[in-house]
């Protein structure tokens, strides 16, 4: 995708697209409209063809609940409430203390890896690390994890800017059976509660005025599937990133301590999530042009990464000793701003730490196949051998 955004910033840096949505392609807009106040509760879309989406998930079905009610999809007050009763959980310093279990699920992903002599990268370690994390976070019991893995996959797909219609009943279908399983995990967790962010999430919704029942069956699917779709997407592409780039690859096997900032420019190179989105609720001017009331702007994130009126003339290389990549804007910016940046990072750290020392021959052991999809873009397999 890069070459086209880089035309479209050079071109036409806040487009008007015939499918009815905006796209801001150039990083200082793209913060602008990141904090600024503009809505993210699609339901305030007017026209095109995502209001027709819009209208086509049934708001009393379970899709319905999990698209309209979770944080991500809600505006201050309700946001401010929803995100502070989880927030505590995710700050830097209590995601500190997940580092040895985190280091323990990387080493079993580095074992599975090691006894295969390499293998897809996916499988061992990218997909089951944060799938790990965040299923241990929540407290979730034993569950069908490929059934839930499947439909996740689907359910993201409300986030490709335009999906056709089959993938829109597709995603109304896996909305609905997630919501169904989110409920089944919330009456267990009731008969079992624990040390858990579920059983806190649950505490809140039996209290009262804190949490309905809806929104706490939203708010554990979105946790859980942002806990594991978009992390997947930065160990994978990463290590696209590192293989495609092997003076990088020696550069971090020599100073594995870079580690952390090359997890920075991982995220700024190919940004796990590309775009986010957002309403607009009056007439917007960016970039000498007039957004109407009641559009759908994309914020493309990945195009943002690479804007060289803000990185200079080598945005389009991957640095992981770039001194400034944290200010790359793939966990967005704003109230909004991505709630398991802290984990993710974590995460994204332990793992390249580990797996570059492990294994020194790390090499492609093939072609990467790619998950097909335009927002949560990333590997589906990354056969690599070692
Ligand atoms: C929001 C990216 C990992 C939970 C977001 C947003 C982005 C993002 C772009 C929306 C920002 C906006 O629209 O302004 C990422 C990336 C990740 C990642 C690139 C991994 C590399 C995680 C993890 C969790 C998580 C591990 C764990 C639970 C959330 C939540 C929100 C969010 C709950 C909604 C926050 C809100 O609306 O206030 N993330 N994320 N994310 N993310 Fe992440």
């Amino acid at each position: 995708p890069y070459p086209t955004y880089r035309r479209m910033r050079e071109t036409d840096p806040v487009h008007d697209h015939p499918f009815g949505l905006w796209m801001v392609t150039r990083y200082e807009d793209a913060v602008t409209v990141l904090r600024s106040k503009l809505s993210v509760e699609e339901k305030l879309v007017n026209a095109g063809m995502l209001r027709e989406q819009y209208d086509a998930i049934d708001a009393d079905t379970g899709a319905g609940t999990i698209l309209s009610l979770s944080m991500l999809d809600r505006d201050p007050p309700d946001h401010t409430r929803l995100r502070s009763l989880v927030a505590k959980v995710f700050t830097p310093r209590s995601v500190g203390a997940l580092e040895p279990q985190v280091a323990e699920l990387v080493d079993e992903g580095l074992d599975r890896i090691a006894a295969d002599g390499g293998g897809d990268l996916v499988e061992s370690l990218a997909f089951p690390l944060p799938f790990e994390v965040i299923s241990r976070m929540l407290g979730l019991p034993p569950t069908d994890h490929l059934r839930i893995r499947e439909l996740s996959g689907w359910l993201v797909r409300s986030l490709e800017p335009v999906p056709d219609d089959e993938t829109l009943a597709r995603v109304i279908a896996a909305g609905d059976e997630l919501a169904e399983i989110a409920r089944d995990l919330i009456a267990y967790k009731r008969e079992h509660p624990g040390d858990d962010l579920l059983t806190a999430m649950i505490a809140a919704e039996e209290d009262g005025d804190r949490l309905s029942d809806d929104e706490l069956v939203a708010q554990l699917v979105l946790l859980y599937v942002a806990g594991h779709e978009t992390t997947v997407n930065l160990v994978a592409n990463g290590t696209v990133a590192l293989l495609r780039n092997p003076d990088q690859l020696a550069l971090l096997r020599e100073r594995p301590e870079l580690a952390a900032n090359a997890v920075e420019e991982f995220l700024r190179y190919d940004s796990p999530v590309q775009q986010t989105r957002r309403v607009t609720t009056a007439p917007f001017e960016l970039g000498g042009k007039v957004i109407p009331e009641g559009s759908f702007v994309s914020v493309v994130l990945a195009s943002a990464n690479r804007d060289e009126a803000f990185w200079g003339p080598d945005a389009d290389r991957l640095r992981i000793d770039r001194d400034n990549a944290r200010q790359h804007v793939s966990f967005g910016s704003g109230v909004h701003h991505c709630l398991g940046a802290a984990l993710a990072r974590l995460e994204g750290r332990v793992a390249f730490e580990r797996l570059v020392t492990r294994f020194p021959g790390l090499a492609p052991g093939g072609e990467v196949r790619w998950n097909g999809r335009i927002n949560l873009r990333g590997p589906a397999e990354l056969p690599i051998t070692v």
